[in-house]
């Protein structure tokens, strides 16, 4: 974990207390052992969220988040974890050493910083006057992109020789080695010997928001793979939080209040070139919530993201449609986040599009951008063929699961309403079936999983499947909170023939992590479980015990009720089969009927022992 230790995360957890975090953010009362208060994450007038001060977790029985202290940080100030224990560490005054990362002192960084600044200016001068052919066909090569002129100037662009050329000169200005290889523009190669990273391309310098350069994405000349080769992780450089052009797009970004996000350098050069100034990009990477965060901190209005129209555009145009959560709906108030989307047509990407058609074209295009909601509805309407019934009713269920993230809000049944009509259906028969999509579970990449989940979720369960799973539901949750009794009930669990999946691998992940680690805390498992599965802290924080029950006892009596169930399905199962299958011998008939009587025997048996202790 970015280079903080277990131990430190351990000594943050237990210096920290839940109950204050909350406190400092809405009124919390006592009520019994726990404390209660309204739900920071989500709107309610009467307190349904709890803080469970023993156990250091909390849930919210209103929207069903919940988990550990790091959890609540992490949601309360959308940060990483490496993020929130960091806060809380600064919090309770506790010095957590990390290896690389954040730990690194300014004047490391300083001088990283250095070795950047001291890269692109020898690129830079490579470029301009270099008098190899090398660098001659660079030059050419951008001026055929339309990117001579004043442009490479502007943008500090450089080239790139290789063959130890920028290591003899960092050398010579003093750096060492491990700088070089520390702000990843050197390798150290076979035998030790330094070399180059860049070799033979076009250096395009990434910029921090104030204009320092802090890493390089760099072009092959024509064609060769990989065609951009960028800077790794460095102290200096996260990707996942960079946007190439920031620096350069900050004054219009605020006086537009819009920002565009394209997918590359070459997008983001051209654009500002053709005076559409409040661009920037990504770094070959999709989008992420710290890109967003940090894009509205100069642009208040609205975010318009810019896809290619050639196939890996639209598959990170898929991707974002992750990004539809509670923050874009009106209940979200001023946090409102407006994030729109639109397709260049024709297979082209900003730079061509620019270059075909001008800057007015552009600036109409993203003028016209939908919010990401329809944007994305649009997007599976059009897989399917609307003239006919079938299509038009896959069509609702696809559209509808992109609704699902927010599907409590008014903002939801409206696209519900608009959808009802593009798709000739009732209204009320729209946002009828809204109400039953289950939001996209994000716990693995099991797709099984997921088409299982939501083939289950649009048909009613019964009365006793229903209990079940909340048994099941509760039964994890409670070893979960409950870690030292878990590995007593270990076996029945494995044998357990769970009805549901989620509780199924739920049950498995509370189970391996006590195998690795026998005494985790409660919150240590249901922090690990929320690493495998985001979901997860609110399922294993939702249930606890009530005053005066005995934790061993409930246990137990949740393990023995799963095992009579199982035990009755398999009676049920055998008694349809002595009623329907014609092709049994009397014999088989005679086995199967003393087996139903010998289980029958050991749920009765079971079932007096149950009572008897409660
Ligand atoms: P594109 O292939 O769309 O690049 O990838 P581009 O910027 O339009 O390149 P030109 O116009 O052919 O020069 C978009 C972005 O994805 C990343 C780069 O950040 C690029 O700008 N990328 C692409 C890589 O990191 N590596 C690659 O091999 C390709
Ligand atoms: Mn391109």
């Amino acid at each position: 974990m970015a280079g903080i230790s277990d131990e430190d995360i351990q000594k943050v957890r237990e210096a920290s207390d839940l109950v204050a975090l909350f406190g400092e953010r809405v009124p919390v009362r006592q009520r019994g052992r726990d404390f209660w208060c309204c739900c920071p994450f989500h709107n309610e007038k009467t307190p349904s969220c709890k803080i469970d001060p023993s156990t250091q977790l909390w849930h919210c029985f209103g929207c069903g988040e919940g988990g550990d202290v790091f959890g609540f940080v992490m949601k309360i100030d959308d940060v990483s974890f490496p993020d929130a224990v960091r806060m809380l560490a600064d919090r309770a005054h506790i010095d957590i050493k990390e290896a690389g990362g954040r730990g690194v002192s300014n004047s490391r960084k300083a001088r990283l910083r250095e070795v950047c600044a001291t890269t692109r200016d020898f690129y830079h001068s490579q470029l301009m006057r270099g008098k190899s052919s090398e660098a001659a066909a660079a030059r050419e090569y951008l001026g055929g992109r339309d990117l001579g002129g004043a442009v490479p100037k502007k943008w500090q662009l450089g080239f790139a020789p290789g063959r130890m050329s920028l290591v003899r000169h960092l050398s010579s200005a003093g750096f060492n080695a491990e700088e070089m290889i520390a702000a990843n523009v050197a390798l150290s190669g076979d035998g030790g010997k330094l070399r180059d990273r860049f070799f033979n391309r076009v250096m395009f310098p990434i910029n921090d928001p104030q204009g320092e350069c802090i890493a390089f994405g760099g072009r092959v000349i024509g064609s060769g793979e990989p065609k951009y080769l960028n800077s790794q992780e460095t102290p200096l450089f996260h990707k996942s939080n960079v946007l190439y052009g920031l620096d350069k797009a900050k004054s219009a970004l605020t006086s537009t209040g819009i920002a565009i996000i394209v997918e590359g350098y070459t997008d983001v050069i051209a654009l500002h070139e053709s005076g559409i100034e409040n661009a920037v990009a990504t770094l070959g990477t999709a989008l992420t919530l710290q890109h967003i965060r940090l894009i509205s901190r100069y642009a208040s209005k609205r975010i318009v993201y810019l896809f290619d129209g050639d196939a890996a555009g639209q598959r990170a145009a898929d991707r974002a449609l992750e990004f539809i959560d509670n923050s874009m709906t009106p209940e979200a108030g001023k946090t409102r986040i407006e994030l729109c989307a639109v397709t260049l047509p024709d297979d082209l990407d900003p730079a061509d599009f620019v270059a075909q058609r001008g800057g007015d074209a552009l600036r109409a295009l993203v003028n016209d951008a939908k919010p990401l909601l329809s944007y994305g509805i649009e997007r599976r309407l059009a897989r399917y063929d609307l003239s006919s019934a079938e299509g038009r009713t896959r069509a609702l269920s696809d559209a509808l699961s992109v609704l699902a993230p927010i599907k409590t809000s008014l903002l939801a049944t409206d696209y519900a309403v608009q959808l009802s009509g593009r798709l000739q259906m009732r209204e009320q028969d729209v946002v009828d079936a809204l109400a039953l999509v289950s939001p996209p579970r994000k716990y693995d990449n099991d797709e099984q999983a997921e088409r299982q989940t939501r083939r289950t979720s649009h048909i009613t369960l019964s009365e006793s499947e229903k209990s079940r799973r909340k048994f099941e539901r509760r039964l994890v949750s409670l070893l979960a909170q409950n870690p030292h009794m878990a590995l007593e009930h270990a076996d029945a669990l494995a044998q357990t023939q769970w009805h549901d999946q989620a509780n199924e691998k739920l049950a498995g992940i509370v189970l391996d992590t006590l195998e690795k680690k026998p005494d985790a805390t409660a919150a240590q498992i249901v922090a690990a479980a929320s690493e495998i599965a985001p979901r997860a802290a609110g399922a294993l924080t939702s249930t606890s015990f009530s005053e005066n029950e005995n934790p061993q006892h409930a246990i137990s009596f949740l393990v023995e009720e799963l095992e009579i169930g199982d035990i009755e399905s398999t009676l049920a199962s055998m008694n349809s089969q002595l009623k329907s299958d014609p092709s049994l011998t009397p014999e088989d008939r005679e086995l199967i009927f003393t087996a139903m009587v010998d289980l029958q025997k050991t749920v009765n048996a079971k079932r007096a022992a149950h009572k008897m202790s409660f």
